[in-house]
């Protein structure tokens, strides 16, 4: 592999008037291409998770130290490889999966593209242990940068391990630019997650930093979704299954009650690979119709099986986007069915059965699936409603960057994305604005407040009236408090008579464990109680206890967010969670003692006049200015 760099990196001499293009040497190449398949320790585990399931492993077990950043290794019991495929399989190009154009067209791997391991081998050091069942010895080989720098024969197990350390050791630009292990293992846990969701009859486990996270002993889809998402979905799933001759549908969705707030547990496998579909989610989303708002996110883990030959997953080098041949076909398969599924349990008295029961007598839904039966079903008037373009359920491929604010999964698409520069900005030009402003604002305390729409409270001042909007002015006011409570200002505490106990996803259990110190500042004390469980011992004392169980589950929501899309300490993220949740909130009816008080608290904050978020809480009309647009 090592080509003789010396000579093709030798600088060219421009003065001749010879020929200047070269050969890019294997390692260079190979980093190149590195760059689109291994984008973060994540990338890597995907790949190698694959390549365990392709090697027909029954027990794959991952290994992490530093979030990937030291240490990416995987042992699987797979088919293990010959002395010679061991070292083959780190030559960019070199695949046992495909052979001809043909079997491009017949994917029933995962990998097939034979760049993941020459990927792998360019940007990190690698080990790799080997034996196949029917040989007497195994395989070592080391590589570092594509050179391999040792290969011996050793004794081994059967099957394959292969342990990548210090990623990016060599791509400087990279390792600097990876995350925090917390949003790094995070990456981690998701890739992992979806892997072991798609294959459910292998063992799988996970350790980090030597300590075990997950132990999936082999069973069924649920078991393995109840092992993976948390046991709270145990009666809470609906089962989804639809079978005809052009695709199989299997799996699960959440009852309406399990929705989350952030678009968390939700995936698609078309033929046991981990997608990404808009298109497709959106199929689902519509399928639950008015059971479930606007903003909310059913969980959802849905299989599809067709014929390799309709799907292209050659789209991107991670292979997580595909191309189906006839994209509508499957969106009103995918809609049918959850809706057939869910009006079976009956799980909605506002279901609309009406249209249920048109969709389905959708030739797409019934057996069996013909070439005619699809082109009837091309042409009925409710196929064409739900796929044409300008009808309400029909989205553009997003090109919107998946970087979106944490507030966008909570509330309306228009406050758009807002990076924390612009957030700055924002809050810079209000604050230097308003800074007269202050000076002058004086609130007319005897007169009346009034409530607008149950969203703006009404008041007089010395110079005009300010609008000042109720749910942005007490986020601040909350904001401030649990800053001062994060710093050591001590927060009162309610003791809850009746602890609540909460069980909790092993992901999400360990980034509790993680904040449990610091919640215990901002008022709410926490203990650990076995596995995954958690009781609530004390609430902070202005806080209607009650429902901590969903403050907690928004907040580490809103918490994963925060860590993978934006750079704010811990205790920010946590703070303007808090903020958020415990903010009075547009919609709510305030009653004049509530509005006096928000009024007080408002302006005795160090900033009273913008959000946590950097929006206005108030805006003010001065007596001037209208009198001047009523023309006196
Ligand atoms: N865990 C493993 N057990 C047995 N063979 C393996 C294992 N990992 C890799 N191989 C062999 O090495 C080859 C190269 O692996 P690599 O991941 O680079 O490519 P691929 O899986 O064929 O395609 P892709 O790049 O799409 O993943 C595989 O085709 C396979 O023959
Ligand atoms: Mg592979």
């Amino acid at each position: 592999m090592a080509l003789d760099n010396q000579r093709i990196l030798a600088a060219p001499n421009y003065e001749e008037l010879t020929d200047k293009i070269l050969l890019l040497p294997d390692n260079i190449a190979n980093q190149i291409a590195a760059g689109e398949v291994i984008q973060r320790p994540a990338s890597a585990v995907k790949e190698l998770l694959e390549n365990a399931i392709d090697a027909n492993a029954t027990e794959i077990k991952l290994i992490i130290t530093d979030a990937g950043k030291s240490l990416i290794q995987v042992i699987d019991n797979g088919s293990g490889m010959s002395e010679t495929d061991a070292r083959m399989c780190f030559e960019r190009h070199a695949t046992s999966k495909i052979e001809t154009i043909e079997d491009l067209f017949h994917i029933k791997t995962m990998g097939f593209r034979g760049e993941a391991l020459a990927s792998i081998a360019a940007v990190a050091q690698v080990e790799l242990k080997t034996k196949r069942a029917d040989d007497e010895t195994g395989t070592f080989i080391e590589v570092e940068n594509s050179v391999v720098k040792k290969q011996e024969t050793i004794a081994a197990p059967n099957g394959t391990s292969i342990a990548m350390k210090n990623l990016f050791f060599n791509v400087p630009a990279r390792r600097n630019f990876l995350k925090s292990n917390a949003a790094e293992m995070r990456h981690i846990v998701d890739e992992f997650t979806r892997v072991a969701l798609a294959f459910p009859h292998i063992f799988f486990s996970l350790t980090a930093n030597n300590q075990q996270i997950f132990h999936l002993e082999a069973g069924n889809m649920k078991q393995r979704i109840l092992q993976l998402l948390g046991n709270n979905y145990n009666t809470k799933l609906v089962s989804v299954k639809e079978e005809t001759d052009y695709m199989n549908i299997f799996g699960f969705v959440g009852k309406p009650e399990t929705v989350k707030k952030t678009r968390g547990d939700q995936y698609f496998f078309v033929n046991n690979r981990f997608i990404k579909s808009a298109y497709l989610n959106h199929a689902v989303m519509s399928a639950y119709q008015e059971m479930i708002t606007k903003d909310s996110f059913p969980m959802y883990a849905l299989y599809i099986d067709l014929d390799p030959t309709v799907v292209d997953v050659n789209v991107h080098p991670t292979k997580q986007e595909i191309k189906f041949e006839d994209e509508k076909i499957i969106y009103a398969f995918v809609q049918a069915a959850v809706k057939h599924a869910l009006a079976q349990f009956s799980i909605s008295p506002t279901l609309d059965f009406e249209l249920d029961a048109s969709i389905q007598h959708l030739p797409a839904i019934e057996q069996p699936f013909t070439k005619e039966k699809e082109t009837a079903a091309a042409a009925t008037s409710i196929f064409k409603a739900f796929t044409e373009k300008h009808q309400a359920h029909f989205i553009e491929p997003s090109k919107r960057s998946e970087l979106r604010h944490w507030k966008d999964f909570y509330e309306s698409p228009e406050l758009g994305v807002r990076s924390r520069e612009s957030e700055e900005n924002v809050q810079n030009s209000i604050l230097n604005a308003q800074y007269s402003i202050e000076k002058t604002l004086h609130i007319q305390r005897d007169y009346q407040l009034s409530q607008l729409h149950n969203q703006y409270i009404l008041a007089q001042t010395n110079t005009g009236f300010i609008l000042i909007h109720q749910q942005a002015a007490h986020e601040r006011i909350i904001y401030e408090r649990l800053l001062e409570a994060a710093k050591g200002k001590p927060i009162a505490v309610q003791r809850s008579m009746f602890p609540v106990s909460i069980e909790l996803a092993p992901a999400d259990a360990a980034v509790l464990g993680e904040l449990m110190n610091d919640l215990q500042q901002l008022g709410y004390l926490i203990e650990p109680f076995g596995k995954n469980t958690f009781v609530v011992q004390g609430t902070p004392a202005d806080v209607t206890q009650g429902n901590e169980k969903q403050v907690l589950d928004t907040l580490l929501e809103q918490y994963k967010h925060f860590s993978t899309d934006i750079k704010f300490s811990k205790r920010e993220k946590l703070v303007r969670s808090l903020a958020w949740q415990q903010s009075i909130k547009t919609g709510r009816q305030l009653g004049e003692k509530e509005m006096q008080a928000l009024v007080n608290d408002l302006f005795q904050c160090a900033t009273p006049n913008v959000s946590p978020d950097g929006n206005p809480t108030y805006l003010e009309f001065k007596k001037e200015q209208l009198e001047k647009m009523f023309q006196k």
